[in-house]
């Protein structure tokens, strides 16, 4: 119990690796761990795309940087996707942070729960991680992206089913450097009434 509840207090995004591949073990535990989270109606609609050949990853940031060259931006854009798109210009831009895995998590396209479900399969996975000592990082930059055209291709090529979208990513890694310390939390979050 007490492990658990350290396990998920102490959770990082992190956003520096080492070269070095993840065991393949490590691996099939954390897939493990993303099949099975909670699904709405046990629909286990889900597909886990796992890319960790370097090729591969460096075409889909290509893609990711010329997606972002050619988004239009005004002050109402979310924060994330204008820093994006500044990032993006720089020739070093890596949106998975040069991390040796990247899992991708599609689900059904008209499934109500694609989403949610997803993201309850992504936590078990940055928890999955966390446990195995290994740094991993949910990226989002797919999700924006994932149906631009020169994406879907390479994603369907990939081995995404053609009738998914993209719901969300995952980098995983050994971490390079420190455990960064928790952002602070927000305040006034939580009502109890008894
Ligand atoms: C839906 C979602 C999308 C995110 N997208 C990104 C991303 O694209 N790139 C990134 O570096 N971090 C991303 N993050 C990580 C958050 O920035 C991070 O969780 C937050 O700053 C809190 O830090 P912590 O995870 O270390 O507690 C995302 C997190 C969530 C839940």
């Amino acid at each position: 119990m007490k492990e658990v509840i350290e396990n998920i207090l102490s959770r990082r995004s992190i956003r520096k690796y080492l070269e070095d591949q993840i065991l393949d073990e490590d691996l099939s535990i954390i897939l493990e761990a993303a099949k099975h989270a909670p699904s709405g109606g046990n629909s286990q609609t889900w597909h886990f795309t796992v890319l960790q050949n370097k090729e591969k990853l460096m075409e889909l940031n290509k893609y990711v940087r010329a997606a972002f060259d050619k988004l239009e931006v005004n002050e109402n854009t979310y924060r994330s996707i204008r820093s994006g798109k500044v990032a993006a210009k720089n020739e070093a831009y890596s949106f998975y942070y040069n991390a040796p895995t990247l899992i991708i998590v599609t689900n059904e396209r008209n499934y109500g729960n694609a989403m949610a479900d997803s993201a309850c399969a992504i936590e078990n996975m940055l928890l999955a991680s966390n446990a195995l000592n290994l740094g991993s990082c949910y990226v989002n930059q797919l999700t924006w992206f994932g149906d631009n055209n020169d994406l879907r291709e390479l994603l369907i090529e990939l081995g995404v089913p053609e009738s998914h979208k993209v719901c969300g990513a995952i980098i995983v890694g050994y971490r390079d450097g420190d455990m960064p310390t928790a952002a602070k939390r927000k305040e006034n979050t939580v009502t109890i009434i008894k």
